[in-house]
């Protein structure tokens, strides 16, 4: 779908790399341009006409966010990606609502942003960072999401759709079984908010994390969200201009409302104003169509794939464009790089998820991960460079 949008197509190139980043809408680089050309003001501190066109726009792209997930403009702040997103949100708010003991749910299928933070807070504050365990599919059930619930537990922080093994979790269903208990859901969003549909209200979390450049935006752009009656309770992380509404020789300092109360600094103001078009773009294309798009274009993959000798496949059960393999005997980076002389981008490793290894039992592994700009005849490409006789010779 919208190929043309992409001047990347210009060139001979199979891309199947969109867990790392997207590819860019030529509306992008056209809409940061046009501030960066004509109207490079800075937002939120100046009375002229650019200034306060910078301000509406800045603005509008807060507004688009919120309606995009079905939040509150006051409950979504940016940040530099979710990553960023993550951690604030541990250090901001998580660092003083939990107390030594207590105890925070994760998966060993998360991703580095998601576990890293927790295992800092248990460090410095003492929490417990226990795993609720993967079904066969490294699935998250409801059932072992029960079990692994505590009188601790005060947190549960998943993966909307993991990166690796590209499951969808059910989070509404988590979600309400975490709040009878009176626990927290945080939910990373970085591989579902490009590809699903989300609504934080249908959901219910309590916090959500994106990147912007994993949904054909700019990078180095981030989003948290978070209900307003926990955002009000965040402690200042970053201090500065533009957080806050005074302060007196004295130290009396009185900080702005949420969300400016994240945003200390002259923002990316470029790639906050980029993305909010390319929500109308995504808007435009519709997210229900991406998904049925993707699901059919994954269901081709796998069917194709199974063709590849020697080919193990990881997460065929699984839901998303994310799939993970390696051919028996090769090794992942290698068969990366031979990809590469084919112009096709994949991505191998252990793709930030290090300790997944635990229950997939290899380290590292291929992944594909796809898009709605993807096609059945790239896919075609794929499996034919993959089912080359001389595949090991080319490698070695
Ligand atoms: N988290 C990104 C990925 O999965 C970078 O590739």
């Amino acid at each position: 779908m919208n190929r043309d949008d992409f001047l990347i197509y210009e060139d001979d190139i199979i891309y199947l790399d969109s867990g790392a980043t997207t590819l860019k809408p030529k509306v992008l680089s056209d809409t940061m341009a046009e501030y960066y050309n004509h109207y490079s003001a800075n937002a939120h501190r100046g009375d002229y006409d650019i200034s306060l066109k910078v301000d509406t726009l800045f603005e509008r792209t807060r507004y688009l966010v919120s309606n995009f997930i079905n939040a509150n403009t006051n409950e979504v702040a940016f940040t530099n990606n979710a990553t960023d997103s993550l951690s604030k949100l541990v250090w901001g708010f998580f660092e003083d609502y939990l107390q030594p003991g207590e105890e925070v749910l994760i998966t060993k299928s998360e991703h580095a942003s998601n576990v890293l933070p927790w295992f800092e807070l248990a460090k410095r504050k003492g929490i417990v960072v226990r795993y609720i365990p993967l079904d066969e599919e490294l699935k998250v059930t409801l059932e072992n999401v029960r079990n692994a619930i505590t009188e601790k537990t005060r947190v549960i922080s998943l993966a909307h759709i993991t990166n690796v093994v590209g499951d969808i979790r059910p989070m509404e269903e988590i979600t309400k079984l975490a709040h009878e208990k009176d626990i927290l859901v945080v939910c990373d969003g970085a591989q579902s908010v490009p590809h699903i549909p989300v609504d934080v209200k249908k959901l219910d979390i309590d916090f959500l994390a994106f990147s912007a450049h994993k949904m054909c935006g700019p990078t180095g752009l981030g989003v948290l969200y978070g209900k307003e009656k926990y955002l009000r309770q965040f402690r200042p992380l970053i201090v500065g201009g533009g957080m806050n509404a005074s302060f007196e020789f004295d130290g009396t300092v009185v900080y702005n409302e949420m969300p400016h109360f994240l945003e200390a600094g002259t923002p990316n103001i470029a790639s906050v104003i980029g993305f909010g078009k390319i929500i109308e773009y995504l808007e435009n294309i519709g997210m229900e169509r991406i998904q049925a798009y993707e699901t059919k274009l994954r269901k081709y993959a796998i069917q194709r794939l199974k063709e590849v000798p020697n080919i193990i496949l990881y997460n065929e059960p699984s839901e998303s464009g994310i799939i993970t393999f390696n051919i028996k005997d090769i090794f992942s980076q290698d068969l990366a790089i031979y990809l590469n002389k084919y112009h096709i981008c994949v991505r191998a490793g252990n793709h930030c998820a290090k300790i997944l290894k635990e229950d997939l039992g290899i380290k590292n592994t291929c992944r594909v991960s796809l898009y709605f700009y993807n096609t059945e005849k790239e896919i075609d490409a794929l499996v034919e460079a993959l089912k080359n006789p001389k595949l090991k010779e080319e490698i070695i």
